[in-house]
């Protein structure tokens, strides 16, 4: 049977997502060409028979190089937490309007990004959401993930790109505390949620949560799932009693669906400055200060 696609392109390979996703991506693929910055591509244990490609996603002609010959994008690459803006504006923002661009000129036939929760996470945890509900991200990182679901839009409505935005919740081995008994996404259900964002036919834009069947979800699956031919087989529920104790501490971060994101930040405030040296006793200087003659307006 002819594989799905011949050149498959992985960004963010080396981090803890792209470890899991490389080796089934090489069975939907006859290359599978695997990018992350020049130290972690370096660094990394990763499936032989695979190609490697370092590259900046901020460095708009090694992205352009990255995307020669590529047919489809598994784009997992960029800052994955919460903090200042300029780093996620580098590798969030700039690095996936790259992207796209690159897509757009090699044409490239699908993009699957890697969103997030995040991009909702200001809604109370008391709140079940579909996919009409208006974003209400939870920071910077947030932010540029709606960035991303906006710039798919575009370049679906505009160049016939098709992307599906994978609203990604908590994918980890196990669900690390009681928050994750929503959010989690099993690493196989990953893997099943990946494949089916790149092989479904005619998704367009698409937008889906990411998310195991956990029975408290905080999101409702409106029939996308089935479109794309995703089926979660886990549940976070199994991982219950383990886990249900373990909170965030009273406040935002435990009402909010952004959980811990909603205790960081904001990071961009110019430091305080520095207490003024006292004035010194005695003598002219200590008189009443000059006035400073000023500028007549309109001169620079
Ligand atoms: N793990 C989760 O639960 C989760 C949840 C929601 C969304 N996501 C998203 O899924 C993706 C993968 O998540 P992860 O947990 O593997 O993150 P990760 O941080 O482990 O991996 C991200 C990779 O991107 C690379 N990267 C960072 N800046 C880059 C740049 N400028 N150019 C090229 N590469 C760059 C990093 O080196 C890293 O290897 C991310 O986009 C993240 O935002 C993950």
């Amino acid at each position: 049977m002819a594989l799905p696609f011949h050149t498959l392109l992985l960004t963010g390979a080396a981090g803890t997502l792209g470890r899991v996703l490389a080796p089934p991506l090489l069975g939907l693929c006859s290359r599978l060409r695997l990018s992350d910055l020049p130290g972690p591509l370096a660094h990394t244990d990763l499936p032989a028979g695979a190609e490697r490609q370092a590259c900046d996603l901020a460095d708009t002609t090694a992205v352009h190089a990255l995307l020669h010959g590529v047919d489809a994008v598994v784009h997992l690459g960029g800052i994955s937490l919460e903090g200042p803006f300029g780093p996620i504006l580098q590798a969030n923002i700039l690095g996936l309007h790259n992207l796209y661009e690159a897509a757009r000129r090699q044409g490239v036939r699908r993009v699957v990004f890697a969103s997030s929760n995040h991009v909702t996470g200001c809604w109370p945890r008391a709140n079940t959401l579909d996919l009409s509900d208006r974003p209400r991200p939870d920071g910077n990182y947030g932010l540029s993930k709606l960035f991303g679901e906006g710039l798919a839009s575009l370049y679906w409505d505009r160049y016939r790109i098709e992307t599906v935005c994978l609203r990604i919740g908590t994918a980890t081995p196990t669900p690390p505390d009681a928050r994750a008994l929503a959010t989690w996404l099993s690493l196989p259900d990953l893997v099943r949620l990946v494949t089916a964002a790149l092989t479904a036919p005619g998704v367009g834009c698409t937008i889906a949560w990411g998310m195991s069947a956990n029975s408290r979800a905080f999101w409702r699956d409106d029939g996308t799932w089935a479109k794309l031919g995703y089926q979660p087989q886990d549940n976070a529920e199994t991982h219950a009693a383990a886990v249900q104790h373990i909170l965030q501490p009273a406040g935002p971060q435990r009402e909010l669906q952004g959980g811990i994101f909603l205790n960081m930040g904001p990071y961009d405030d110019p430091p305080p400055e520095a207490p003024s040296a006292p004035p010194p006793q005695g003598g002219a200087a200590s008189g009443p200060a000059e006035p400073v003659p000023r500028r007549p307006l309109g001169q620079a």
